[in-house]
């Protein structure tokens, strides 16, 4: 089965207090409810807090970072196995933010890729185009290309091992979405992709969420597009109001 998967990505946004506060006021919207799965990706040092709200509550926890060696001299970095024995269960990787702003290469996102899948975090791989790609056609061509070379020697026993976020670059932290239209077409594109590359079982259980200026008034509009599984949330995860509203849409 796939699973609807609404995750909060806090990016360098909150303190402890903020974060604690947060945390719990998701955390009580969510109660008992495990549909939609809810992943809040708080900054590093806050995880421990945000962990600590809720792990006794269907709220899981993600990262928005990890290094591909398991340990080592790389200042600033954390691994696989620091990021489970804090409690998450999921993982950022390939980020455009991180692709643009830090350098970081379709190689070394599957260096990562393939680090998270010796471990027990499920990896939220994001892919998308830059609006100097969409303009100029190569939306699919730079998705393709995306998968393949992020994913290369990747293996899946289910579908449930990862979740690929669609984020067109030209969409984030911009307020302009891409249209319900705009967006399916892309993710029944990279269905396909992911039927061809893991079989039609396996890529039907993988979870495919939007992210890009989601806000509660487009949440549910966006959601009810065939392959469209879910969302990845940035400025509006960081309100208990908006993104109780976008878990609301899901449900
Ligand atoms: P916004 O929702 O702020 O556009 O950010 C999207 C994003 O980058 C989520 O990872």
């Amino acid at each position: 089965m796939r699973r609807t998967i609404i995750a909060g990505n806090w990016k360098m946004y909150t303190d402890t207090g903020e974060a604690k506060k947060l945390a719990q006021g998701i955390a009580d919207h969510v109660g008992n409810r495990t549909e939609p799965v809810v992943i809040l990706c708080p900054p590093s040092p806050m995880l421990t807090t945000v962990f600590n709200v809720i792990q006794n509550n269907p709220v899981l926890l993600g990262a928005q970072n990890v290094h591909p060696e398991p340990y080592g001299a790389f200042t600033g970095e954390v691994s696989e196995a620091m990021l489970e024995s804090v409690g998450c269960s999921y993982v950022i990787i390939g980020h455009s933010e991180r692709r643009i702003l830090f350098g970081e290469k379709d190689v070394f996102l599957n260096d990562k890729a393939l680090r998270v899948m010796t471990g027990k975090l499920t990896p939220i791989l994001c892919i998308g185009e830059t609006l100097k790609e969409r303009e100029a056609e190569q939306t699919f061509n730079r998705i393709e290309q995306q998968l393949r070379d992020d994913l290369k020697g990747v293996t899946l026993k289910n579908g449930h091992d990862l979740v690929i976020a669609y984020e067109p670059v030209w969409a984030i932290g911009t307020g302009r979405t891409a249209t319900p239209e705009q967006a399916e077409e892309v993710h029944s594109f990279i269905r396909e992709r992911l039927v061809k590359m893991f079989g039609t079982a396996i890529a039907d259980d993988i979870t495919i969420q939007y992210g890009g200026s989601v806000k509660p008034d487009n949440a549910k509009d966006l959601l009810s597009q065939p392959n469209i599984d879910g969302a990845l949330v940035g400025g509006a995860s960081l309100k208990v109001d908006s993104f109780a509203a976008i878990i609301d849409a899901a449900g």
